[in-house]
């Protein structure tokens, strides 16, 4: 499955520069290089669309995207700097943290939010506070292994059973790999689910 159309709306570095709600909105947030640009432009099609890199800290804004899903009305996909990168100056970490936390709690659009964990790493500290903080708030959480391709397949599950009970998650987070298309289909399935009737 791919989006039927994908294009990019708007960049904020502050809460103020946020557009307002109108669509329906599924975010993307984990730890920095754990792929979350990648799998917006895996899950869209479209392979330029978020800006990907090998240097971690590669998205320091929220960037808006407009996207037609496979079926049903078109959503916004929310693309959010990552967390957890320690070699970036510490006025820049910390003007992340407020730029986040703003998005996540203060957002009347927002559906779900796709929470990205490097299957090679699992769940660390930062996993556990971060999936905490969205349960408090009631926001609904998908969450993802990625890079499954980095990992043996007989490896795959036990880490995603481990994921699925340190974060107490009612399902087992889908295993994706943007290398080989693995898991696509069914994190679409559970964003199109996410976002609503459609
Ligand atoms: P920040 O914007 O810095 O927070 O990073 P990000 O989470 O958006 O990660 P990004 O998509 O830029 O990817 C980081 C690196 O991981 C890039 O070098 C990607 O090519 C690589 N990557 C992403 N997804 C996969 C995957 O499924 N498999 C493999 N092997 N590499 C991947
Ligand atoms: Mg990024």
């Amino acid at each position: 499955m791919k989006a039927r159309s994908a294009t990019f709306i708007t960049s904020a570095a502050d809460p103020a520069q946020f557009p307002p709600s109108s669509l329906p909105e599924i975010a993307f947030a984990g730890r920095s290089n754990v792929g979350k640009s990648s799998l917006i432009n895996a899950l869209t099609g479209v392979s330029s669309l978020a800006r990907t890199s090998r240097t971690p800290g590669r998205t320091r804004l929220v960037n808006w995207f407009r996207v037609d899903p496979p079926k049903g009305d078109p959503l916004h996909f929310v693309d959010l700097p990552g967390y957890g990168y320690a070699q970036v100056p510490v006025a820049m970490r910390d003007s992340w943290r407020p730029l986040i936390e703003s998005f996540l709690s203060g957002r009347e659009a927002l559906r779900g939010v796709v929470l990205l964990i490097d299957v090679r790493r699992g769940v660390e500290d930062e996993e556990l506070d971060f999936a905490a903080w969205l349960e408090q708030r009631g926001v609904a959480v998908v969450a993802c292994l990625t890079k499954a391709d980095k990992v043996p397949k007989n490896k795959r599950r036990p880490v995603a059973l481990d994921v699925k009970k340190q974060l107490g998650l009612r399902k087992e987070p889908i295993l994706v790999s943007t290398l080989d298309g693995d898991g696509l289909d069914d994190l679409w399935r559970a964003v199109m689910t996410a976002a609503g009737p459609a």
